[in-house]
């Protein structure tokens, strides 16, 4: 008996413990080095993005902007317009009247407007499909980099970035930013950066719910599973 509560216990300590040091490290981890104005070397800390899936207004409004500001040169090569109208519960009509920049079939993914090599020609770097983007560098990561545009004449577009130093990118976000106030902008931001990670997972929010329920599931059937095993074993012993 005391073998199966050490394994158990042991497992779920284990999958705290990941749990525990995951989210630390998404918390604390960094987003690049920058060399601030005295010359001295500092350290950028992420800031966290408000991914909320349940927030069907974000997610929409995240949509709205991804569309607006980002489709014509980043493609999403795994989204579909159909599915973005389905999940976000936004009526087909209003996804092929307002969302679908690049296509006229709503079946179709999201495809960059302007054709990717044509674009490293003129930004030196082919700009990424960012379907899995948020997956790949983070969600607080995309979101950092997203409110980290500075101004600086040195650069061809006159715009360098602190987390991804001399970014090839130009910092598309700029009139948005000048007509909003910090944290409207912010918010903006976050909403985009929310439907980025709902590219990158649209079941993220489903499968955190099942897992939780899984987890009490466990639990509760330890229970009969002690009380069973003690019964069994009470006459060999
Ligand atoms: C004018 C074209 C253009 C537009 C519009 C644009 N981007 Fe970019 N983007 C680029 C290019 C080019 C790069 C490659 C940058 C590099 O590697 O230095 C890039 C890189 C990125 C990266 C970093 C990729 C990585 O992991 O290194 C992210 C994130 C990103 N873009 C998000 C966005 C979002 C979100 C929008 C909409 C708000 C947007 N971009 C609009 C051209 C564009």
């Amino acid at each position: 008996m005391s073998t199966l509560i050490k394994s158990l216990a042991g497992l779920g300590l284990g999958a705290a413990l990941t749990l525990t040091a995951g989210t630390a490290l998404a918390a604390g981890s960094g987003c690049g080095t920058f060399t601030n104005a005295e010359g001295v070397e500092e350290h950028l800390l992420c800031s966290e993005a408000p991914i909320d899936f349940t927030n069907k207004g974000s997610l929409q409004n995240g949509a709205k902007t991804f569309m607006n500001y980002c489709a014509g040169c980043h493609s999403a090569q795994y989204v579909r317009h159909s599915r973005i109208a389905k999940d976000l519960e936004i009526p087909p009509e209003l996804v092929e009247k307002y969302l679908m920049v690049t296509t006229d079939q709503i079946g179709d993914h999201i495809n960059a407007e302007i054709d990717p090599e044509v674009q490293a020609s003129w930004f030196g770097a082919a700009p990424p499909d960012l379907s899995l983007e948020t997956r790949l560098r983070g969600d607080d990561w995309v979101y950092t980099y997203l409110l980290s545009f500075y101004e600086d004449p040195s650069r061809p577009w006159g715009a360098n970035n602190l987390v991804l130093a001399n970014a090839a990118m130009p910092h598309v976000l700029h009139n948005m930013q000048e007509k909003l106030s910090q944290e409207e902008f912010e918010s903006e931001v976050g909403d985009l950066v929310n439907f980025m990670a709902w590219m990158g997972e649209p079941a993220r929010h489903d499968r955190q719910v099942i897992g939780f329920f899984v987890i009490i599931f466990l639990l509760v059937l330890l229970i009969p599973v002690y009380l069973l095993n003690k019964e069994f074993w009470k006459d060999v012993k």
